[in-house]
């Protein structure tokens, strides 16, 4: 089949890459002549684990290629993807204008019939929308069809080949059975393809972004609460986990939710539910409790050393809004190195692979270095404050970090280490609810 994917990013390039791993002809086309230059001259613009093998063994057998030219695009491919963003806009809705000029352009340039497969996460109404768009600039037969995507950054290539689910919103034959054809070989141990109408499809995505955000603030509350009676929120997660209802998945408590989904995402339900005059008051909250979270650990340091913290100096391990992906948009080790030197701190910080957008996203941030290497952010730190649970620093050498430290002093921003074993070792430690 010949598949464009318009939008090359996080989506659009594993979307573009695993559908040509099945022996599709994709072209990925993107309007950032950078991020195409790059992807032509070899390289990957993200850092997504398995991404590269699998774009470099596609574009070698000529069957992966990346363009500018979207008119082009567009004439080459019967089935057409649109992945581009959808980011807020001030009132928290959705900013549907890349997906809406999409929708122009292939209208101006399809010459016979052609699905449009809106993969862009989208309010409920959009693919009647782009429907009506392209149906103004072409005569030519078309179907408009939902099909949300589900992939987690940092796990996105298993995701992408094997997903748990596929979410199809069609209201035609045509594009059922175009799509069932494109999707047949992701699913051949029987996870399910779930068809559906259009609205249903894209309520669907929003539905379950806002669960999971929901269950992590759920858990942040509780973890407060845990800090200030003395439990452990750790052993309450086990507890409740442990019943079938419940699911252990999703319910660890930390330094609040980021990413590019989760907090526009949850913006977007409740402007949506305003729109409609039915408040989303669940989700006003779980947003409100995610705001709070991001602070959390900055309170914690003042608790410690009050509130001016001029020649403090402090060590942040971790900055991707989480493991295993360069993606900082979002990240709450944004707000919690601010935090920081906006009260005088000196911050060194580093992360695997997100160091390079987070000097993007922290320009001119005063008072912060980073350091590629995860000790040398250590040396004279009043305290070591864990933010991204990559799996490096999860058995460091206690005894180095402890030497290289002013004040043994570690803010477990994600619950990863024991308490009683780090009080063993002659830390002051203190976790999210963690009492
Ligand atoms: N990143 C994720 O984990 C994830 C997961 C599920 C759904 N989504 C959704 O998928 C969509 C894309 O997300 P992303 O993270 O890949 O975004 P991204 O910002 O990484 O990529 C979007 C790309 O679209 C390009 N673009 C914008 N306008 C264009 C146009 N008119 N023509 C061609 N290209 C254009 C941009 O240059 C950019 O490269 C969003 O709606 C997002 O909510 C993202």
């Amino acid at each position: 089949m010949k598949v464009g994917v318009i939008g090359t990013g996080y989506v659009g390039l594993v979307l573009g890459a695993g559908l040509s791993e099945s022996g599709n002809h994709v072209v990925c086309g993107d309007i950032d002549e950078r991020k195409i230059a790059l992807l032509n001259a070899g390289g990957i613009p993200i850092y997504e684990p398995g991404l590269d093998d699998l774009v470099e063994r596609n574009r070698a057998k000529g069957r992966l290629s990346f363009t500018t030219d979207i008119p082009a695009l567009v004439r080459e491919s019967t089935v057409l993807f649109i992945a581009v963003g959808t980011p807020p806009q001030e009132d928290g809705s959705a900013d549907l204008a890349h997906v809406l000029a999409c929708a122009r352009t292939i209208a101006r340039n399809m010459d016979a019939y052609r699905l449009i497969v809106v993969k862009s996460t989208v309010p409920v109404g959009t693919c009647d929308r782009v429907k009506a768009e392209v149906a103004q600039h072409t005569t030519q037969p078309f179907d408009v069809a939902s099909n949300p995507e589900f992939l987690k950054e940092g796990d996105a290539v298993h995701d992408m080949m094997k997903p748990d689910r596929i979410v199809l919103g069609t209201d035609t034959d045509r594009a059922k059975a175009l799509l069932e054809e494109t999707y047949a070989p992701f699913v051949r141990t029987g996870n399910p393809v779930l068809f559906m109408d259009v609205r249903s499809s894209e309520m669907t995505k929003y539905a379950s972004n806002a669960m999971l955000a929901t269950r992590i603030s759920f858990m942040n509350e509780v973890a407060r609460l845990c800090d200030v009676v003395g439990a452990d929120v750790d052993a309450v997660r086990r507890g409740m986990g442990a019943d079938p209802r419940i699911g252990s998945k999703f319910l660890f408590s930390g330094v609040g939710y980021g990413g590019s989904c989760f907090p526009k995402d949850v913006k977007a339900l409740v402007a949506t539910g305003l729109e409609h005059g039915v408040p989303m008051r669940l989700l006003e909250a779980v947003e409100a409790v995610n705001a709070e979270q991001k602070k959390l650990l900055v309170e914690k340091v003042v608790a410690l050393y009050g509130e001016d913290l001029t020649g403090r100096r402090f060590a942040v391990w971790g900055l991707a809004f989480k493991p295993n992906t360069d993606d900082m948009r979002e990240a709450p080790a944004i707000e919690i190195i601010r935090g920081l030197t906006a009260r005088g701190a000196t911050v060194l910080a580093y992360d695997p692979v997100a160091v390079a957008n987070a000097r993007e996203a922290l320009a001119g941030t005063s008072g912060l270095t980073f350091v590629d290497d995860d000790l040398a952010c250590l040396e004279g730190a009043d305290a070591l404050l864990l933010v991204t649970e990559w799996g490096e620093f999860r058995q460091p050498d206690f005894d180095q970090v402890k030497a290289l430290m002013r004040h043994p002093v570690i803010l477990d921003g994600r619950n990863i280490y024991n308490p009683a074993r780090m009080k063993e070792l002659g830390f002051t430690y203190l976790g999210i609810g963690r009492a």
